[in-house]
């Protein structure tokens, strides 16, 4: 299957992951704490789970874990088992406090998040210890030297005496922002927000177990601006009303989140100190209410590269009102903050492996780092992927047909099997069910290497349980996936056209020129690269065999292509908590080494180069 579902108890929560994934890192990425002290690497035997529907097979690490009654009972070490079927999991509550967590692509972090916070009994002034409200905190603080907030200066008077001196500093990276009442340091929370053009990710932290309390994701409501970077960026252009109301829906969106994490997580908004938020380069641009413009048309120039911290006021969020907010800075125009989040998630920059990262969308961000050196770019890989222009196309949801599976040599009944988001009868063709269909007809020789369907003499022949779903709509050839009826036209069930395939050809070779370029840089061959990293919400589903087969990756292994999920989102974790991996995105400023596609001559070349199917 193209999507494993698991249920989890008692949070109560579905989620469908990709495939061959551990559970113990489907469940970090959507907010359900599993105890750990190894990070999921097997060694701890901490990450206890009952299955107590599906199975997976008993490793040599749970038997020494577990009981024989145990093992029967369904208990396993989490971060062992696979997702290869549906699942229903019951999580123990968590025993140990977490040192680190683990986020990303298996990345450990050591838990120092810039939310720090210090329980403080002073001693009350005399007229021999006339030292300031201000003075008598700081001198409290040993380990941190803070500078204060005008915010925390207008309570502290009050504060300090209504309390007793009893009170608890909040630290936010240098900066004093709050004496609170009594003792609450252990209550300390941070939004990490994925904003993306289509879709916003807000996921409420636990700063002080490295957990994440409730995650949420709704439509970035700027959507009726158009679906992708540069209809917004026209936008603003032609109304110079739109940037300002823009930037309203952006802040409304991130609002609305962070209403629906701290509700669903049962903290109140001014217990969160700091946000962290990766985002492309145009959706930065827009939610601070700097002109995206140039970022549009060539040559392509961003205002800057990072940005310094603001406070999550300037976000539109009401949370403490000392609350500062982390930005992702980007490599360029088109490999923005999002990318340098999913690339500190990936780790590109902590492995010696060649390893290519390919965020793929609409407009595909490609990284590969060889141990030594990271280089990235950006290829316009135009709406393929997300069901634009493409005939049956549509976005990933219900009624999609997302996985394709072609039996040349059967019954004609169970030629042609679909997977369908929601099992329910099929709509239209999602990215990954688009790419699953091309790479289906090119493996069964119904289309050849250049894309084109082969004749219906030949389909008879090649494919005979196939054959009569060749037909026409129109002028333009299709292949049938779906009929409602057996004698329904082509054109009122789901099919795939000519042009169809010609639009994912261009997709691909696109991505496909990008990374071959980015190898010819580092002086590597295709055959060098030690793994691909497929990332984002569209790049995580796609089946890895299809991916390769069609050319849209190297040809490697398929055990080689993994899926690395929202890294973007995962990543803007990490800085939240850890400040030594946020120094660790800056320094990626440093370390990678921006490639422009647009303007190189090789670049036609190559791309006609690799419109075909390999071989
Ligand atoms: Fe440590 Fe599974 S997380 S053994």
């Amino acid at each position: 299957p193209a999507r494993v579902s698991l249920l989890f108890s008692p949070a109560g929560r579905e989620f469908r992951v990709p495939p061959d994934v551990s559970v113990f890192d489907a469940a970090s990425w959507n907010g359900i704490a599993i105890d750990s002290t190894c990070g999921g690497h097997g060694t701890c035997r901490k990450c206890k789970v009952q299955l107590t529907a599906g199975t997976s097979p008993v490793t040599p690490s749970d038997e020494r874990a577990f009981t024989p009654e145990e093992l029967a009972g369904g208990w396993r070490l989490a971060c062992l088992v696979r997702t290869v079927t549906d699942l229903e999991i019951t999580v123990p509550p968590l025993v140990t406090r977490p040192k680190a967590a683990t986020v990303g692509v298996g990345r450990q972090v050591i838990l120092r998040p810039g939310v720090q916070k210090r329980y403080l009994e002073l001693t009350e002034p005399t007229l021999a210890d006339q030292r300031t409200d201000l003075v008598r905190v700081l001198d409290a603080i040993d380990d941190l030297e803070p500078t204060p907030d005008l915010h925390v200066l207008r309570r502290l008077p009050t504060v300090l005496r209504e309390a007793d001196y009893k009170v608890t500093a909040v630290v936010v990276d240098e900066t004093l922002i709050d004496v609170e009442a009594g003792d609450t340091t252990g209550r300390r929370f941070a939004i990490a927000y994925d904003l993306g053009t289509t879709t916003v990710v807000a996921t409420l932290l636990d700063l002080g177990t490295g957990t994440p309390v409730a995650v949420s994701s709704v439509l970035n409501q700027q959507q009726p601006y158009g679906g992708d970077v540069i209809s917004r960026i026209s936008a603003t252009m032609m109304d110079p009303e739109a940037a300002g109301r823009l930037r309203e829906l952006a802040h409304a969106t991130l609002r609305d989140l962070a209403q629906e994490v701290c509700l669903e997580g049962g903290v109140a908004p001014e217990e969160v100190y700091q946000v962290a938020l990766a985002g492309n380069a145009t959706m930065t641009a827009l939610v601070l209410g700097v002109d995206p413009e140039p970022l549009g048309v060539a040559p392509f120039v961003m205002s800057t590269a990072g940005w310094p911290p603001v406070p999550a006021a300037e976000l539109g969020l009401t949370l403490h009102p000392g609350a500062r907010a982390t930005l992702f800075p980007a490599l360029g125009a088109y490999v923005g903050g999002d990318v340098v989040a999913g690339m500190l998630a990936s780790g590109m920059d902590r492995d010696s492996r060649v390893r290519l990262f390919i965020d793929v969308g609409t407009n595909c961000e490609i990284a590969l780092a060889d141990g030594e050196r990271i280089v990235a770019t950006a290829a316009p890989a135009g709406p393929a992927f997300e069901g634009g222009s493409i005939r049956c196309g549509m976005r990933a949801a219900e009624g999609a047909v997302e996985v394709v599976r072609l039996t040349p040599d059967g019954q004609a009944e169970d030629a042609v099997a679909l997977e369908v988001i929601g099992d329910v009868e099929p709509r239209g063709l999602c990215g990954s069910g688009l790419v699953d269909a091309v790479a289906e007809l090119v493996r069964v020789r119904l289309m050849d290497a250049s894309g084109r369907f082969v004749t219906e003499e030949a389909a008879a022949e090649i494919a005979p349980a196939l054959a009569d779903r060749l037909s026409t709509v129109g002028l333009e050839r299709v292949f049938v996936l779906h009929r409602p009826a057996p004698d329904a036209r082509p054109e009122d069930g789901v099919y795939l056209s000519q042009r169809d395939v010609r639009e994912l050809q261009f997709a691909k070779a696109a991505i496909s020129t990008g990374w071959s370029l980015l190898l010819e840089e580092l002086g590597l061959a295709e055959g060098d690269v030690q793994q691909v990293l497929l990332a984002g919400s569209f790049g995580s589903y796609l089946s890895a065999s299809s991916a390769v087969r069609i050319g849209l990756v190297p040809k490697l292994p398929v055990l080689r292509v993994v899926s690395a999920g929202n890294v973007a989102g995962e990543g803007a974790k990490m800085v939240l908590l850890s400040s030594r991996e946020r120094a660790g995105a800056d320094a990626l400023l440093e370390e990678v080494r921006y490639v422009e596609l647009s303007d190189r001559p090789d670049f036609n070349d190559a791309f006609v180069e690799r419109l075909p199917f390999p071989v």
